[in-house]
């Protein structure tokens, strides 16, 4: 079967290593991928969001499975797209439809959508500009900090947390009158701030079926200590060592059950991964955000945990036999490292040539986000360079592991978090 992967950042490289290492693979096209993708596939000059490009491609090339990494094509509906052209309408696309996509691409749909399956989140209120004035008077009945939401996809970047009443209503009128998220913010969510830990559980489901993967916490902050700007992710643990039995049953009860059911009963297409951001609030987990795909750089752990065919349980999902397949975890820890470029994330500078140790351990696998191959070298190209992955008997061994593979990689500008997983060690 020849695979077609979407997007071009660690997640796609850690996906590209599983798929290419899969009995049912014959080929593996990753559009446009990373210099890391290169060493288990073609890469192809092709946008993750030019649907007719990808449709021409996937004709030729005779692809029979499409999966998707990135939010972006699944929000801009890849799937609906498949079904809608006759040549393409058989290909399974691994991902939501676009409706499904709308957990992630509309804060306003998720909570909506919690609400009428009663799944626990933060009390909320939206507003637009016919309803300014009612958000002010939300904002004066919380208790700060404030917890403002572009409504629409943001890069990331929608969400802000102010603690008072005042620069709270400057925020709103910001985002919805001067449309400070674009359009994103001319609907604006405004939730109770929880007070808890955040951690991440990760769903594969064919829309009926759904089979929990490992879970994991990651480290936004781009310094020690969870101090200053907030970033895609410096990196990140597996298993979360206080998510225990206790708390995934809840999880799976009040969470993963009720928005699996949802989906179904209101009649909307999820054949793919959902990405559940949960705060663990003295033991009971809230749903802080929806993502429609893997996390990155949750996905450069979870993966490798995964010793079964992903290729194979991906056909699963697609043809709706999930539950016939079980999935087998590696009980060892992992923790990946993000290796920044220097300035990240505001300005950084791309280009800088990248040196690699000649041995490895197979413990350790080197992840390639922000590369590019050019010639026979490789060089940065994105804010997040590298994620560097290790197995290890426990998170602090992991950890241990990766910085001392980073300490050997070198490049102009190299920077990397030294504390991933501190409060467990
Ligand atoms: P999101 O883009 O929805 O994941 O939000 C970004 C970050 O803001 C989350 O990872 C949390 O750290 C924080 N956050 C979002 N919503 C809340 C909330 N209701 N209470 C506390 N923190 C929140
Ligand atoms: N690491 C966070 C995300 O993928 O959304």
């Amino acid at each position: 079967m020849n695979i077609l992967l979407l997007g071009s950042g660690g997640r796609e490289h850690a996906f590209a290593r599983q798929l290419s290492q899969s009995s049912l693979c014959t080929k593996l096209f990753i559009a446009p991928g990373n210099a890391g993708t290169l060493q288990h596939g073609e890469n192809i000059a092709i946008g993750v969001n030019d649907f007719s490009a990808i449709e021409q491609f996937v004709t030729v090339n005779n692809v029979e499975l499409v999966v998707v990494g990135p939010e972006d094509p699944l929000v801009n509906g890849i799937y609906d797209y498949f079904l809608s052209k006759e040549a393409l309408k058989n290909i399974p696309v691994i991902g939501p439809s676009k409706t499904g996509a709308q957990l992630e691409g509309s804060k306003a749909f998720a909570k909506q959508f919690m609400v009428r399956h009663n799944i626990p989140t933060a009390a909320y209120g939206e507003f637009t500009i016919e309803t300014l004035e009612d958000g002010f008077d939300f904002i004066d009945e919380q208790v700060p900090p404030i917890v403002l939401k572009a409504d629409g996809l943001a890069a990331g970047k929608g969400v802000l947390i102010v603690p008072d009443h005042g620069e709270a209503k400057e925020q709103l009128r910001e985002m919805i009158e001067q449309n400070k998220f674009g359009k994103a913010s001319a609907t604006v969510v405004i939730e109770q701030f929880l007070k808890g830990i955040e951690f991440s559980v990760f769903v594969l489901t064919d829309g009926v079926n759904y089979k929990i993967l490992p879970n994991a916490k990651d480290y936004k902050r781009i310094g020690e200590g969870d101090t200053g700007l907030n970033t895609g992710g410096m990196g990140c643990i597996s298993p979360v060592p206080f998510v225990n039995d206790e708390l995934m049953k809840k999880v799976e009860e009040q969470v993963i059950i009720p928005t699996i059911n949802g989906l179904k009963q209101e009649g909307i297409v999820y054949k793919g991964f959902i990405y559940f951001g949960l705060m663990n609030v003295n033991g009971e987990p809230y749903v802080i955000e929806y993502n429609c795909r893997m996390g990155d750089p949750e996905t450069e752990i979870v993966l490798p945990r995964i010793k079964t065919d992903l290729a194979e349980l991906l056909l699963a999902v697609a043809n709706g036999k999930l539950s016939e397949k079980q999935i087998e975890i590696d009980e060892r820890a992992m923790a990946t490292v993000i290796v920044a470029s220097g300035g990240y994330p505001e300005d950084y500078e791309k280009g800088k040539l990248i040196t690699f140790p000649t041995d490895v351990s197979s413990d350790t696998i080197i992840f390639h986000a922000g590369t590019k191959q050019q010639g026979e070298s490789i060089v940065t190209n994105g804010g997040r360079v590298l994620a560097v992955s290790s197995f290890g008997n426990n998170i602090h061994e992991a950890v241990a592991k990766s910085n001392a593979v980073i300490e050997q990689i070198q490049f102009e500008g190299k920077y990397f978090r030294k504390d991933i997983g501190y409060e467990f060690r």
